[in-house]
């Protein structure tokens, strides 16, 4: 049978001009392929990152029923504690941010940050810090948060290796003084966040009434990373601090998003686990809090995370977050972004795949930041 159709096959081809023919019908299917893919290579990602996901079933472990409530002096500076009272935001973005980051801060407020109503919703920014070594910045931070009133801060030093404080700060805070947001976004200060694009991809996928949100834990997810057992390394992280052979799949840092109800149970989660020290990589911690509550993360193609995206506008309107963002680049690339016409569903589709598939190469040459 099969050779039967392969010999007409032959035969119709051959009638077109032989072996040239063949080779033509072949390059036209190489062609309409190559154009599918990249129209959709989204869809690709995110079924190749399925594949490579963890399938092994979720064993949660018994999470206590309640913690005790935040305490606002845990907090040397933060906006009025009736701020989310007043604004009612549906979408909280806290972005991690460093005392001595005020370029990029001043950045996000001017750009997306400065957004407050966004597809018919109410959204906020606000920035957590820690405590700096230097006084001098110390006194400007005050004097920052007097000016702007979107400043939280921790009682912890700010620095890299108490990323993960920030993180439970930032947790800590929005779990009380913050239970009017449905969704928590947390992002870094060097990246060009999308709210708009991400509301659209909450309206598209996440298809529940508002009364009833899910459990939801979404990002770029980072598939069996294993753990850093260089003592030497700023991602060190011992055989007592954690003793399985990978991670569990996590969201990158970068950019994360948390639905109320995750938000509350990871925070359930991470109150149960002792902080081995040093302290493990702030996202890490986040994916096995989750991985402990049961919740399971969702990856977008749309959140950047991996290789730096080069710029291109109808990319950069499509994207949730692109990462490694300079101050100035921010506001330029916003502006572009945002004064100009939406591209079209085929102008995004392939502004998509071109700078995804740039950006792969980029990788593969050994240009990734
Ligand atoms: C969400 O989608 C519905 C239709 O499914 C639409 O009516 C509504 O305006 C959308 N909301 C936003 C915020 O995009
Ligand atoms: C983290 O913060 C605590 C509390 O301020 C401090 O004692 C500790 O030295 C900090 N750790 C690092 C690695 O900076």
């Amino acid at each position: 049978m099969l050779v039967h159709s392969f010999r007409i096959f032959k035969g119709r081809i051959g009638k077109r001009g032989g072996h040239l023919g063949f080779i033509h019908y072949l390059s036209i299917i190489a062609f309409c392929v190559s154009l599918l893919a990249l129209l959709f290579i989204d869809v690709i990602e995110l079924w190749l990152t399925s594949l490579g996901m963890s399938k092994e079933g979720l064993h949660v472990v018994d999470l206590p029923h309640s913690i005790p409530p935040t305490r606002s002096e845990e907090y040397l500076l933060m906006p009025s504690i009736h701020v989310c009272q007043r604004a009612k935001p549906y979408l909280i973005t806290l972005v991690a941010t460093a005392p001595q980051n005020r370029k990029a801060r001043q950045a996000i407020r001017d750009t997306w940050g400065g957004e407050v109503q966004i597809r018919g919703h109410r959204v906020m920014t606000l920035f957590i810090v820690g405590q700096p070594s230097d006084p001098v910045l110390g006194k400007e931070l005050v004097e920052e948060s007097k000016e702007r009133g979107d400043l939280i801060q921790g009682r912890f030093l700010d620095s890299y290796g108490n990323l993960t404080l920030k993180t439970l700060s930032m947790l800590g805070w929005a779990r009380r003084f913050c239970p009017q947001a449905c969704y928590l976004a947390k992002v870094d200060d060097d990246v060009l966040f999308n709210p708009s694009a991400l509301l659209q991809y909450l309206n598209h996928s996440v298809k529940t009434a508002e009364s009833e949100l899910t459990e939801l834990y979404l990002g770029r997810v980072h598939i069996r990373v294993a753990p850093d057992r260089n003592p030497t390394s700023k991602h060190f992280m011992s055989e007592t601090a954690y003793s399985g052979v990978v991670f569990p799949d996590y969201c990158s840092g970068t950019a994360y998003v948390l639905s109320r109800p995750a938000l509350l149970k990871l925070s359930l989660a991470a109150f149960a686990i002792r902080l081995p020290s040093p302290l493990p990589p702030e996202d890490v911690f986040v994916g096995i809090c989750a991985h402990r509550a049961g919740i399971t993360p969702t990856h977008s193609p749309l959140f950047s995370g991996g290789p730096a995206v080069p710029y291109s506008r109808c990319c950069y309107q499509t994207m949730v977050s692109v990462h490694h963002t300079k101050p100035g680049d921010m506001v330029q690339y916003w502006t572009e972004v945002h004064s100009t016409a939406p591209c079209s569903w085929l102008g995004k589709r392939t502004s998509l795949g071109f700078c995804k598939v740039r950006a792969l190469l980029g990788t593969l040459l050994g240009r990734d930041s």
